[in-house]
């Protein structure tokens, strides 16, 4: 394990973190399949994603409502005293005021299945397949079941995850990845993107296997991206407004999503959708 620094760019701004793991630069091959990819029909191909509607407001509101519901469970699953009528999301962090705490809260809340919500999470499945002409489903077959993910972000921590592909893990290789903001999502802590950053070929990138990423102390699933040939990693933070979603290719660089807000927790919800090969 080697100790290096992690410099990227978030629209322009420079940021560094040290990351641990052992780092190579990968084969001569694109893992982004260009034909017949979930993503071929769309005319932002190039860029790898795109931010697309994606509910009507009582739908927003419903399925935020699931989502602080299921926060609340997992505070009560790990049988932490807060006072739930005042429960809010923007104020997360000051109920789970430690890292610990935050961590117990997360191992709940970072690995939930669709009937974990009171909301139809296969209904959104055949939203973004009308969109991009495509089937999806939201059933993982290697992992034998759906799989939702809350991300929570608290305010200046570093609550953040490596710069990565999600396409690395198998399971992830031919899904659309959904990113929709729920709380506290804003120019200061939305999701940032490499746009292009799909196209960009192994033997270009220097990275950690799976599971071989530290930073702070925790260790990621998710392989490490550390530098490109490519230049310096320019992230850019699409923002997506309430109601809106962002698409994009499991092999677009994402991540290092620093919440720069002072005082509100970022909420958003992380869905994988496999495309149906027919
Ligand atoms: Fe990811």
């Amino acid at each position: 394990m080697t100790k290096k620094k992690c410099d990227l760019f978030i629209d322009k701004e420079p940021y560094s973190f040290e990351v641990e793991g052992d780092f190579f630069w990968g084969k001569e091959e694109l893992l982004f399949k260009q034909e017949d990819n979930v993503i071929s029909k769309m005319p932002w191909y190039n860029d790898g994603y795109a931010v697309v509607n994606a509910f009507v407001k009582e739908e927003f509101q419903a399925l935020k409502q699931s989502i602080t519901n299921c926060i609340i469970e997992a505070i009560k699953a790990n049988n932490i005293e807060f006072n739930e009528a005042e429960f809010t999301l923007n104020n997360y962090h000051k109920v789970i005021n430690t890292d610990e705490l935050h961590q117990k809260v997360i191992h709940i809340t970072k690995n939930l299945e669709n009937t974990d919500f009171d909301f139809d999470i296969d209904e959104l499945a055949s939203r973004f397949s009308k969109i991009l002409g495509y089937k999806l489903t939201s059933w993982i077959e290697e992992l034998q079941k759906t799989h939702v993910q809350i991300r929570i972000s608290r305010p200046s921590s570093l609550d953040i995850n490596p710069p990565h592909r999600d396409g690395y893990l198998s399971y992830w290789e031919d899904i659309i990845n959904v990113w929709i903001p729920i709380e506290g999502c804003n120019e200061n802590s939305s999701l940032p993107l490499y746009p292009g950053s799909h196209l960009i070929h192994e033997n270009n990138i220097l990275r950690t296997e799976s599971k071989g990423a530290k930073i702070n102390g925790n260790t990621y699933y998710v392989p490490c991206i550390l530098e490109t040939k490519e230049g310096p990693i320019h992230m850019e933070r699409p923002n997506p407004k309430e109601g809106e979603a962002i698409l994009f290719s499991p092999y677009l660089i994402h991540g290092a999503g620093v919440n720069k807000n002072k005082d509100v927790t970022r909420v958003s919800l992380e869905l994988r959708f496999p495309k149906i090969n027919l």
